[in-house]
């Protein structure tokens, strides 16, 4: 392909998927196996029309051309999907991070957006970056400022962390890897709060780690996310934790006098 390859690939050795039940956490080291760009397309295809689907890109780990990667995915499942996330904080690709750096995502950027450009007829899904939650606080302003000049609709904060915080109980907790789940909350919390202040309603945000609650959804939100995202949530909690989530969030947003997410997420 001419952009980037997007081929097959294994991931790491297993094992490379780990609970940490006492912490409520997973650690992860998948390494993105997968079957490569045109099976994932042909799924895409294949499903039925309901709900929202986002489509992940990311880049193989021995790429040459890894911004050439994104592009590929972009224009190959254009179509295919309700809305695209631009994953640059993956721990598990080394190097994929260093695209997080000024010159790097300005060029990622310019790139998509020029793509983007060009197969703008009649639909237009938005695309979202999704950032790591072990950037420094200094970090914010740059990712913010390249964000809006090179046409993101917005930040999905945040992927999972390399660090492993001292209240971690479970054993796996020596394993490399992403974590995610509960002890990510507060840091990806935080975060997702100096990109808020930062972004000055530019940007829409989407709040991920840890999310496991109501009371959780709604803290995200009161930080500046317009929505939210959880997945190791689930391992524990099961499907049903969707419904349980949605309930009490709404009834958490009636308590402070909100009319909607939007309204909470915007208010001082
Ligand atoms: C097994 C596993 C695989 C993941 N794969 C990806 C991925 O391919 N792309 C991505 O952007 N994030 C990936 N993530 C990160 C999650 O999407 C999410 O951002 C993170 O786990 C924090 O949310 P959580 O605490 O609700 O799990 C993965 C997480 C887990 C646990």
């Amino acid at each position: 392909m001419r952009d980037g390859h997007a081929l097959p690939q294994a991931g790491n050795p297993r094992p490379r998927l780990f609970r940490l039940p006492e912490d409520r956490a997973v650690i992860n080291r998948m390494g993105f196996n997968n079957l490569g760009l045109e099976v994932f397309a042909t799924h895409l295809r294949a499903r039925s029309r309901s709900g929202v689907v986002g489509a992940n890109l990311g880049a193989n780990k021995d790429s040459a051309d890894r911004i050439g990667d994104y592009v590929t995915g972009l224009r190959r499942l254009w179509g295919l999907a309700d809305y695209f996330t631009v994953n640059v904080s993956s721990p598990n690709t080394p190097g994929l991070r260093t695209l997080q750096t000024a010159e790097a995502l300005d060029e990622l950027g310019r790139r998509l957006d020029e793509t983007r450009g060009g197969l703008r007829a009649k639909l237009d899904p938005p695309l979202f970056l999704k950032v790591a939650p072990d950037l420094d606080d200094a970090e914010v302003e740059t990712i913010v400022e390249i964000a809006v000049q090179r046409g993101f609709d917005g930040l999905i904060v945040s992927n999972t962390t390399v660090d492993r915080p001292a209240s971690l109980r479970s054993k796996a907790r020596i394993e490399a890897g992403g974590l995610s789940g509960a002890p990510l909350f507060a840091r990806s919390t935080r975060l997702l709060k100096l990109f808020a202040e930062a972004a000055q309603g530019r940007l829409v945000l989407i709040g991920a780690g840890g999310v496991g609650s109501g009371a959780d959804a709604f803290a995200k939100i009161r930080a500046g996310a317009r929505a939210v995202q959880l997945y190791t949530a689930l391992v524990y909690g099961g499907p049903g934790l969707i419904a349980d989530i949605k309930r009490d969030l709404a009834a958490r947003l009636r308590a402070e006098g909100f009319r909607s997410v939007e309204e909470a997420a915007s208010a001082k």
